[in-house]
């Protein structure tokens, strides 16, 4: 009997956000103010100006396609506010259980302030999506298993306390904890959905400033894993990396769903360890996503 396919709609990036933020007299004293002038003053809320349309977009696309999972790489919101968080959660239709099940993990713009991440504020939005096998109580990693795929779900977003660090960790208590849920999983491909990337698109590393800062005990724990696939977001132009003698199995990058110009997302076709992937990107008059680009990869096998 031939594999059967598992299909994964993978988005990312979406930066969400709401007329009315919520301002408290305590978030002026936090980076939450140099990220506000960033997004009203310097241009970066004009490059997210259509982003409900382009969520809108691909929902629409989504309830047609009917994939069997939504994989979503982080960055929800752009300042981690309540109000933020509860225009992603509608507009993605966390909540509706008419749509597929979906695996969730935030970015750094989820976790944009300390409070916010301790108060776990992605974690409540996204819950219907944080389903899955894990280690006692700790929110990460988290794994839910989508007919022969293990999506492994990893939080690399840290609070960061200077307003341009962009930079993620996933921590050794987390790799730690890796390490154990991977020796429980069954047999089937294990996919680790997580924000931040290992390399970019030509194999470096992100500055000091984006970087994931323990990259290489990320890779060494993976490796140790059987991971075959590394998804994630940050970056905000899709791309895919093939295995390499740094980083033996390959990473795709969603890209950004809804920043001018580079929106897209990608669907995955998962028969046994061949994937084929299509990218797909908004096209403003058609108000629709159309497919831009195909790739396949052979997935290296568990180990
Ligand atoms: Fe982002
Ligand atoms: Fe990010």
């Amino acid at each position: 009997m031939a594999d059967p396919t598992v299909r994964l709609v993978h988005f990312s990036d979406v930066h969400l956000t709401a007329r009315r933020l919520g301002w408290r007299r305590r978030d002026f004293a936090t980076k939450r103010l140099t990220g506000w002038v960033n997004v009203k003053l310097l241009g970066r809320g004009r490059r997210f100006k259509h982003a409900p349309a382009t969520v809108a977009a691909m929902m629409r696309s989504v309830r047609l396609r009917s994939p069997d999972a939504l994989v979503f790489t982080g960055d929800a919101t752009k300042l981690a506010f309540a109000a933020e968080f509860t225009a992603a959660s509608s507009q993605l239709g966390v909540d509706d259980p008419s749509l597929p099940p979906g695996v969730a993990v935030p970015g750094n713009h989820d976790y944009y302030t300390t409070e916010a991440a301790v108060a776990g504020q992605f974690e409540a939005t996204f819950r219907p999506w944080q389903v899955g096998e894990r280690i006692g109580d700790h929110p990460y990693p988290f794994a839910r298993k989508v007919g022969h795929v293990w999506l492994i779900a990893v939080n690399s977003a840290t609070p960061n306390r200077f307003h341009l660090d962009a930079s993620g960790e996933v921590g050794p208590d987390q790799l730690d904890r890796l390490k154990r849920l991977c020796d429980r999983l069954d047999g089937g491909l294990r996919v680790v959905v997580t924000h931040y990337p290992l390399r970019t698109e030509t194999g470096a590393l992100e500055k000091r400033m984006r970087v994931l800062r323990d990259h290489e005990a990320a890779v060494t724990t993976a490796t140790g894993c059987g991971v075959s696939l590394w998804l994630h977001g940050h970056i905000h132009r899709p791309f895919v990396r093939g295995a390499t003698a740094a980083v033996p199995f390959p990473m795709i990058c969603a890209g950004s769903c809804t920043q001018t110009g580079r929106w897209s997302y990608h669907e995955y076709a998962l028969t046994g360890r061949h994937l084929v992937g299509v990218r797909r990107t908004y096209a403003p008059a058609d108000d629709a996503f159309v497919e831009s680009d195909r790739f396949s990869l052979l997935l290296p096998a568990v180990t």
